[in-house]
């Protein structure tokens, strides 16, 4: 009996899961971090890391998830079972944390291009600093913009695999190029752009600490959605003639040349209008926005921006939310579109303490200093993801390292020429400098 749903072709899959990784990670996260981190020299650490350890960690995700057909807790219990399991239950644990803040903060780019296009984003950065502020500290507009997103979210789920996730992304990551391009033909032909990719390309090591490593990582692993399962539960719709090893390329270097380009819009934009590149989280939501306001066509331009930034999320949320429907409905027979339902409510209701923790809650502290969403976020993507990639490597590099080897060369038929560095990256380089990094940061 195969009645799994499957992809309807490789470009499908690699769209999906390319619309998985390209996300806010790429094009909000990923510029203020490099700005935070010193520019060049966080890129080149960054894509070090992207290409050797979460290429593989990729990989081994989707050959787990083709290999046992199953969503990330079934996947570990049908292929070994024991404690296993534990590793696919805080992947689905990491989605719900993911996506109730996630859902938050794509919420404000569906605001942001409602601002954007009725001309309510005017001024300098103090002014748009302050109205940012106002917007994502309100105890009711924010959480509509989160319903609604969650809204999209879910209907394209209830779409199913192929018809809903699959088409969606075939249309929306298309596009996302071609929006992306037009912003940065903009943003590099501005006077004293080139500041801005000096900047960005030019690296000064001088600013390397420990800390950029561990931003670099936690970094990669979000943006890579490794760590968590979805890249599990999508390996787990590709029929057995697929090259795993070619879709984790592709994948993994539509997702970096994401980033890159949105490091080119951004960076030289922000210095072009003589702004500060380190303004953090703030960077894609007040400088930006000021820099539209004094840009010929900067209306028109932003929102195209916040356009692209939503789409970009949705096709990211997707994904988040289809391991969780996947765990219900393989495992405890649920209905597909009522899981998709209720998992949605559920997390949407999950963001709202995120939300308000920005505004009327922000006395309330989870994790040190951190209010609710900063905790969310940190767990997830500082604890849960590492210690996600950890498990998965140790699984594919020593426990079901002979079965994963069939799985990449699809029982011997495929040459895959990097199988060697593969497994050795699964069985000591990631277990391990993962392991380091994760405890240098905590
Ligand atoms: N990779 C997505 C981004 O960069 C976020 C994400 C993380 C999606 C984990 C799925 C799983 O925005």
């Amino acid at each position: 009996m195969n009645t799994r749903e499957q992809w309807g072709s490789r470009l499908g899959f690699v769209l999906a899961a390319a619309g998985s990784a390209v996300g806010l990670g790429n094009i909000w996260k990923f510029p203020y971090m490099t700005g935070q981190n010193g520019g060049g020299a966080f890129l080149i650490i960054y894509l070090a890391l992207v290409f050797t350890i979460g290429l593989s960690v990729m990989l081994a995700e989707f050959a787990v998830g083709r290999a046992a057909q199953r969503n990330p807790i079934g996947a570990f219990a049908v292929l070994k079972g024991k404690l296993w399991p534990i590793v696919g239950f805080l992947a689905v644990l990491a989605a719900f944390l993911i996506l109730s803040f996630y859902s938050v903060v794509a919420g404000w780019t569906i605001a942001y291009i409602v601002k954007m296009a009725s001309g309510a984003l005017v001024g300098g950065a103090d002014e748009l600093g302050a109205a940012f502020g106002n917007f994502i500290s309100d105890p009711v507009q924010p959480i509509i913009y989160h319903a609604l997103f969650m809204g999209l979210t879910i209907a394209v789920v209830l779409g199913g695999v192929h018809d809903g996730i699959e088409r969606a992304c075939k249309v929306l990551m298309p596009l996302l190029f071609i929006l992306l391009l037009v912003l940065i033909g903009r943003a590099v032909t501005l006077p004293g752009a080139e500041k801005g990719l000096e900047f960005f390309l030019m690296p000064d090591f001088s600013k390397v600490t420990a800390e950029t490593f561990n931003g670099a990582l936690s970094q990669a692993f979000f943006s890579l959605s490794i760590g968590m399962g979805a890249m599990i539960t999508y390996g787990s719709y590709l029929n057995k003639k697929e090259n795993l090893g070619k879709s984790a390329m592709w994948v993994t270097s539509l997702d970096s040349g994401v980033a890159v380009l949105a490091g080119l819009l951004i960076l030289p934009a922000v210095f072009a209008f003589g702004f500060d590149p380190a303004a953090g989280p703030g960077l894609t939501f007040i400088t930006l926005p000021a820099v539209f306001a004094q840009m010929p066509g900067g209306t028109f331009f932003g929102v195209l921006f916040f356009a692209l930034l939503t789409i970009a999320a949705l096709t990211s949320a997707v994904s988040l939310l289809q391991p969780i429907v996947s765990y219900f409905s393989d495992e405890k027979g649920w209905n597909p579109k009522i899981a998709a339902v209720v998992a949605g409510v559920v997390i949407f209701t999950l963001g709202i303490p995120s939300s308000l923790s920005l505004g009327v809650w922000s006395d309330f502290h989870i994790i040190g200093e951190k209010g609710f969403l900063d905790s969310m976020d940190y767990v997830a993507s500082n604890i849960l993801l590492p210690v996600g990639g950890i498990l998965i490597t140790i699984f594919v590099g020593w426990i079901m390292a002979d079965k994963m080897k069939e799985e990449v060369t699809n029982n011997g038929e495929k040459s895959f020429p990097f199988l060697g560095a593969w497994l050795f990256i699964c069985r000591f380089v990631a277990p391990v400098a993962v392991a380091w990094i994760l405890v240098s940061g905590l």
